[in-house]
């Protein structure tokens, strides 16, 4: 039976209570709107762990005002019935005077490659928000690995870091993206499309797929690159960016190509921004 718990010091407990039993804990943060990528998180948690947690808290310091906190999707009693199904233990639902009592005024500030350009272009407070809530529940709840997903490459890449340089104790582990059919990455925005969005939203990965093709099989980078740019604007969107950086550390390429590359986009179709990425 799943429990479900909304306060820290409920969940401390509870997982001072596994600690002492010599289990190990996985954490799963989310948003909640769960869909089959996140169930993939939880499926991996508990192949690395006896107890898995996961949070489920829309966090409002990583929207800004003209994003859609407001409206991102709210499906809890669905999401618990999926947790449950995937065999997690405990759900961690914090409300927002939980996470940020009266007077709250800390914020991380996250430089370096991994946080500069993509995402923080376009987001600027983004990662700041995301960085804060994140090393919250790590503190919160003192997991063994925390697991993240691919999906969002440079959210991983920033919380490698931040755990790396604050000493946060709990492994960070990347799973890969669950896609649709088409190829669609699966998210909780995937809602908002309209019936002909949503036949148009698989080009953005093709094309990415088509790129990374093009890169390995010897072509410029730049040349793949604008192609990509011309066949997801053709599909109809309107893109933020497409880019290819270092796939460990996120600074852009410095030539000659030696380390790992990873393909990364940010496009709007109508009022629903996608990103997606994927290995060269
Ligand atoms: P959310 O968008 O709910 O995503 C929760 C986790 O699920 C993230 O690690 C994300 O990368 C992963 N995920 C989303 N779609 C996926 C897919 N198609 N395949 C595999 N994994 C996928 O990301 C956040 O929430 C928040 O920023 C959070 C880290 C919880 C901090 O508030």
């Amino acid at each position: 039976r799943v429990k479900i718990l909304r306060e820290v010091a409920a969940l401390r407990q509870t997982v001072a209570n596994w600690r002492a039993a010599g289990e190990s804990i996985a954490l799963t943060p989310t948003m909640g709107a769960l869909h089959k990528g996140h169930v993939s998180l939880v499926a991996l948690a508990r192949k690395r762990a006896s107890r898995v947690v996961m949070s489920i808290f829309v966090n409002p310091t990583q929207f800004a005002p003209n994003e859609d906190f407001g409206a991102y999707p709210r499906t809890f009693g669905a999401d618990v019935a999926m947790f449950a199904a995937a065999g997690g233990d405990v759900v961690f639902a914090p409300d927002v005077a939980e996470m940020y009592g009266a007077g709250f005024s800390t914020l991380l500030n996250v430089a370096g490659p991994a946080a500069a350009g993509l995402e923080d272009q376009f987001r600027p407070t983004h990662f700041a928000g995301v960085a804060t809530v994140v090393t919250k529940l790590v503190n919160q709840c003192r997991p063994d690995i925390a697991i993240f997903g691919e999906k969002d490459y440079q959210q991983l890449k920033v919380i490698e870091r931040v755990a790396r340089d604050l000493d946060l104790g709990a492994e960070i582990i990347g799973a890969p993206t669950i896609r649709e059919a088409d190829g669609l990455a699966l998210s909780s925005r995937n809602v908002y499309l309209s019936p002909e969005e949503r036949k148009a939203a698989p080009a953005l990965h093709a094309a990415l797929q088509r790129c990374a093709a093009g890169i390995r099989g010897g072509g410029a980078i730049d040349v793949a690159l604008a192609q990509a740019r011309a066949s997801v604007e053709a599909a109809g969107f309107i893109i933020d960016y497409i880019e290819a950086r270092d796939a460990e550390t996120l600074a852009p390429l410095a030539a000659p190509i030696g380390a790992p590359v990873r393909l990364l986009a940010a496009a709007r179709l109508g009022k629903t921004r996608l990103i997606d990425n994927i290995g060269v």
